[in-house]
């Protein structure tokens, strides 16, 4: 519970309009895309680091929690209020405050919505390659928080690859820059790598230098449809294999597929059991190239049909297929339970053989897709709530499965709440004590995001 005298401290330091206490207010700040959900205190809403400074020593001082939060798109609770307190909401610091062409990067705040920075870098011949599935709601402030991943991670890697360095308010308020403007530096620790994928645990990021690329001259399109998931896994593995790396391989089964022609009311596969989306980029002579390549490894693996994008739209159409994915499983089933799974691009027909044993076993309906190019399986456990003691031990039996093929419980969604308890399983505990003493460094009071990575979070 905030005390009055604190919520009129906190009112001093953002003013009255960008403070919120009201239950209709608290309740659209208290959950994410996983839909946990727990209500804050209050929610403040700052527009420089000054002001963001400014609350954390009060927090400090009155040992409340502080809960950053970019458009709450998150898929592991990362933002969830879990013990009350203040919601930080970037909404205001929303600004892309330079776009360098010459030396081709950008400056921007924590509340930019990632899709706008990618139409404003390709307006000027420049990309952003990390693009999470929700990329037209998701913040860059949130990507820099969870590592998102995305759909070009495959070719282009995680937004970790794009940061070149963070404006921070460490959680005693210090305002710190990390990182430089430049491609190259090893001056000291490397604090912006700490930061990016510390989940709002070690330091609220205030300002996001990235890294842009110039934009590819082509890109191509392609859609295979097999008779079954072990076929196209199948594909995913010798893809992996070739001399090619596409720009984004994807795989939905036919679960997903069934659950995204329902929602978006088309026939996409005309009832095939699987489908891979490949998309490749560069010079036009070298996307043709490699796409007739991919073309003919789907049809060795087995595709009945391989067809490519004949222009944008059918592009844009894909992709919307795709993005539609994780809204459409909800209409299946009440609640799922959705995991980020890695393992080695080639494992992937195993640890989907793997999945179907374990879901066959515990009588449970999983469905798989997502980002199968780099090994990023998201294993989607679709359950009426009485089934979760079930999905949960299902679960667990799935990270074993995964660590025993030398791969990782989370590619791109974090560990936040939802894995916490999994976490020691990778780790293991002298890594998990290591991680532990450096939060206890930046955060002695455990004021920023606790409940969150660790289960105690001490
Ligand atoms: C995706 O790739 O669609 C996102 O990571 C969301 C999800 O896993 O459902
Ligand atoms: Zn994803």
């Amino acid at each position: 519970m905030l005390k009055p005298s604190t919520l009129k401290e906190l009112e001093k330091i953002v003013g009255r309009d960008n403070l919120f206490t009201d239950a209709e207010e608290l309740i659209v700040y208290s959950y994410d895309a996983t839909r946990l959900e727990s209500l804050p205190g209050a929610v403040v809403r700052p527009a420089t680091a000054q002001e963001v400074s400014a609350i954390l020593i009060l927090a400090n001082r009155e040992r409340f929690p502080i809960v950053p939060r970019g458009a709450g798109t998150g898929m592991s609770g990362g933002s969830v209020p879990v013990r009350g307190g203040v919601v930080l909401s970037f909404e205001r610091m929303n600004r892309i405050v330079e776009i360098d062409v010459r030396n081709r990067m950008a400056v921007v705040e924590p509340g930019v919505i990632t899709g706008d920075l990618q139409a404003e870098v390709e307006g000027k011949g420049l990309f952003y390659p990390p693009d999470p599935a929700s990329h037209q709601f998701c913040t860059l402030g949130g990507n820099v928080a969870e590592c998102a991943g995305g759909l070009r991670a495959v070719k282009y890697g995680v937004t970790r690859d794009y940061i070149l360095g963070l404006e921070v308010v460490l959680p005693t308020g210090e305002i710190i820059e990390t990182g430089t403007r430049t491609m190259k530096s090893v001056a000291g620790y490397d604090l912006t790598r700490l930061i990016v994928g510390s989940e709002g645990t070690l330091g609220v990021v205030t300002k996001i230098i990235v890294k842009l690329l110039p934009l590819p001259e082509s890109i191509q399109t392609l859609s295979a449809f097999f008779p079954d998931v072990k076929g196209a896994a199948q594909a995913v593995s010798l893809i992996a294999a070739s001399a090619i790396i596409p720009r984004a391989l994807e795989l939905i089964d036919g679960g997903a597929l069934r659950a995204v022609e329902n929602y978006l009311k088309q026939d996409i596969s005309g009832g095939s059991g699987a489908m891979l989306l490949a998309e490749v980029d560069g010079p036009l002579s070298v996307s043709a190239s490699e796409i007739a390549i991919l073309e003919r490894i789907c049809r060795e693996a087995g595709a009945v049909t391989v067809k490519r994008a004949a222009d944008r739209n059918e592009q844009d159409r894909l992709w919307k297929i795709r993005r539609s994915i994780s809204p459409a499983l909800y209409t299946m089933k009440p609640r799922k339970i959705n995991e980020d799974i890695v393992v080695p691009p080639s494992r992937v027909p195993d640890i989907i053989a793997e999945i179907q044993e374990i879901a066959k076993r515990y009588g449970l309906l999983i469905v798989n897709f997502g980002h199968a190019g780099d090994g990023n399986i998201h294993v989607n456990i679709l359950i009426e709530e009485e089934e979760r003691p079930n999905a949960m031990k299902a679960a667990k039996e799935v990270f074993a499965a995964v660590l025993g093929m030398k791969g990782s419980i989370s590619g791109e969604h974090g560990i936040g709440l939802s894995k916490a308890p999994y976490l020691p399983m990778e780790v293991g505990e002298q890594a998990l004590e290591a991680m532990k003493k450096i939060k206890r460094a930046l955060d002695p009071n455990n004021i920023l995001n606790p409940g969150k990575i660790f289960v105690d979070n001490e």
